[in-house]
């Protein structure tokens, strides 16, 4: 079973690309940049990864965004993440960056997005991975500060495929941007967001009625509303699920009782991602192997799971069937 989930090809949906800092780098870029980090040792780093809810985790994965100076930085952090992509055969990525991040302590946003485009083109060239790019605001922020941010993308149009919604769930919901997400789907672009990993169903009936979204991150509690359920399975929206992360962040207190299975059992188009895994403790293909481990998955649905995370991408109809007709499993 592992080395099929290794041999696998898969698109990876939800990551965030800061998510994907490992304490080394974060170490070798505080030290060129002459920043200290509060933590004096890598092993001291890590001993706080010990989150018992999403704000916990938060509250960290920001401050060590504090390091993240120059381009060349934003670059490392993405190739970096694009090597390990390539050694869990990950064919095809959506990384999600949150601006805001950066733009509120006082690096461009041109800074970042050059960055972590490049790193994208030359992973492509590198390691044939195909991407596209997920600009996401900050949900505790305001409405007015996601309009700001969808301005600074316009140079970018291009390079942005899609617009999401993450940070602080419980108290932001999807209501709260419901001008900015509609001028974004009049700009074009595709729209996912964060919606059902701690806050309830209501919130994925938001994302859905108001934001309009095309894919929804996480969406866990969804099972709470059998009307939800049907809605999502006859609509064929996808769910970016990421069981480590729900394991980190508490959102489930055993692997065991993650609801994959019974999403998959619902006709949900369900897919298997990361999230931040230089956090939540391994990266795509430990997130399939535990899981698969845990809800003691066949071999049928893992390859399921695959082909699913490919007809959710955001790639072109011809490119999925390229993809798609290489699976010979
Ligand atoms: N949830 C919400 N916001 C986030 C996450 C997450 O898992 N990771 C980074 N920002
Ligand atoms: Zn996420």
């Amino acid at each position: 079973m592992k080395d099929l989930i290794k041999k696998l090809p898969k698109a990876e949906l939800h990551l965030h690309i800061e998510g994907t800092f490992e304490p080394e780098l974060m170490f070798e870029i505080a030290k060129r940049n002459n920043l200290k980090i509060k933590y004096s040792t890598i092993d001291e780093l890590k001993a706080a990864y010990d989150f018992n809810n999403l704000q916990e985790f938060l509250d960290l994965y920001y401050e060590a965004c504090n390091v993240l100076i120059t381009k060349k930085d934003f670059y490392d952090l993405t190739y970096a993440y694009l090597k390990r992509a390539k050694e869990n055969n990950i064919v095809h990525v959506e990384i999600m960056f949150d601006p805001q991040t950066h733009t509120e302590r006082g690096i461009k946003f041109s800074t970042v997005i050059e960055g972590i485009h490049q790193a994208l083109i030359d992973g492509e060239k590198d390691f044939g991975i195909s991407y596209k790019l997920i600009m996401s605001f900050l949900r505790h922020l305001s409405e007015e500060a996601a309009f700001t941010t969808l301005e600074s993308a316009k140079p970018y149009k291009e390079i942005i495929d899609a617009i999401g919604l993450d940070s602080s769930e419980i108290g932001h919901p999807p209501s709260k941007f419901t001008r900015v997400f509609a001028e974004a789907r009049n700009q074009g672009y595709f729209i996912t967001a964060h919606a059902g990993e701690e806050a309830p169903s209501s919130y994925v009936w938001e994302a859905i009625k108001d934001l309009k979204v095309d894919r929804i991150d996480h969406g866990n509690k969804s099972l709470e509303d059998p009307n939800l359920i049907k809605y999502l399975a006859e609509n064929r929206i996808a769910l970016t699920v990421c069981p480590l992360s729900n394991l980190k962040l508490k959102v489930v207190n055993n692997l065991n009782n993650h609801p994959l299975k019974t999403m998959l059992d619902a006709g949900l188009f369900v897919t298997i991602n990361s999230d931040d895994p230089a956090y939540f403790g391994g990266y795509l293909n430990d997130n399939f192997i535990q899981i698969q481990g845990a809800l003691n998955l066949s071999e049928n649905e893992i390859i399921q799971l695959a082909r699913n995370s490919i007809e959710a991408s955001l790639l072109e109809d011809k490119q999925k069937k390229v993809i798609l007709d290489n699976f010979k499993f």
